[in-house]
């Protein structure tokens, strides 16, 4: 398929410097990059550290193969790439013989390369199959859910992951088009939400399919409901005075990170590094939009020592 081939790097890490401020230079730490993506944030910290070893995590089979085979030869001996869900750390840091590790990184969301490859079907912009899957061997494609799901599902959808103020319209016009014909593409859904607009919506600055879109893929990869329990786990594996690292472009994600962390804080077996939330600087924004609605939160591990204990 393109994208195994396909050894282009697409995606621009996010908030690198920031991300390196808090990964510990300890000699022999293993840190975990749970979305390996193209391997920006994984190779900051290789070429940042001296001894870290990396392991690369991630459900796509194009970020596998091309960031891990790229990041293996670079950095031999401190890299290992594993595919799969990080939701299932315990597995993968099982499959290493690794017990705990001193840093994990979340990079939650799309890669560039999943929005550019158009084949895919995550980008409004071109015409694709309706796909959306982060992982191809997953069973559900976001044309099942625009296809399957009833009117109230899909009204839901959008409004949840998506927060589309017209939610209900989007939904209605879905399911009266598939009445009549089956939407199977990406211009074909496009055209779909933009008959369901108001016209001052259609015309606005962001494109009219972009919360769509974003809903459908977060319902696709099951993005959220999992994150809590998630979180939880991967905080568990970290060793004493280990981090965990989340950067979230969703308000949604943002609130369960800082949710689960002030809880881990209360409980006494967290201590939250950043007081405010981390954004992008201006700079970085302006040299990658996708920067612009990213926020970084890091939690570091008070150890099962006891209650609150400070460093
Ligand atoms: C924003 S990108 C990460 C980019 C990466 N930090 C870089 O510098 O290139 C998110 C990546 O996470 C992967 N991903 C999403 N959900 C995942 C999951 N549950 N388990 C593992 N990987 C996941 C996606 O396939 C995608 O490649």
């Amino acid at each position: 398929m393109m994208d195994r081939l396909d050894e282009r790097i697409y995606h621009k890490p996010v908030m690198v410097e920031e991300v390196l401020s808090f990964v510990n230079q300890r000699k022999r730490s293993v840190v975990v990059d749970c979305t390996l993506g193209d391997g920006g944030h994984s190779q900051a910290i290789l070429d940042n550290t001296q001894d870290t070893f990396v392991i690369g995590i991630d459900v796509d089979d194009g970020a596998v193969a091309v960031a891990g085979k790229r990041l293996g030869s670079m950095f031999r001996g401190r890299f290992h790439v594993s595919k799969g869900d990080y939701r299932e750390l315990n597995w993968h840091l099982a499959q290493s013989g690794v017990p705990r590790v001193s840093g994990i990184l979340i990079d939650l969301g799309v890669s560039s390369r999943q929005l550019d490859q158009a084949h895919r079907g995550f980008s409004y912009w071109v015409e694709a199959p309706l796909d959306m899957r982060m992982n191809p061997q997953s069973p559900r494609t976001a044309r099942d859910i625009v296809v399957q799901s009833s009117e109230a599902e899909l009204e839901r959808i959008l409004r949840e992951y998506g927060e589309e103020r017209f939610s209900r319209q989007i939904a209605r016009a879905i399911v009266e088009q598939r009445d009549k014909r089956q939407i199977e593409t990406t211009t074909e859904l496009v055209e779909v939400i933009k008959s369901a607009l108001p016209a001052r919506a259609r015309y606005k600055q962001q494109h009219p399919a972009r919360k769509t879109f974003q809903a459908l893929r977060i319902a696709v990869n099951d993005e959220l409901s999992r994150l809590d329990g998630a979180l939880r786990r991967c905080f568990s594996l970290l060793e004493p005075e280990g981090v965990l690292m989340v950067i979230t472009y969703h308000s949604l994600e943002d609130r369960i990170a800082k949710r689960v962390f002030k809880q881990a804080e209360t409980g006494g077996t967290g201590l939250v590094r950043t007081k405010k939330v981390i954004r992008p600087s201006e700079a970085e924004v302006a040299g990658n939009p996708r920067a612009r609605s990213a926020k970084l939160r890091v939690i570091q591990s008070q150890g099962s020592w006891g209650k609150g204990r400070k460093r």
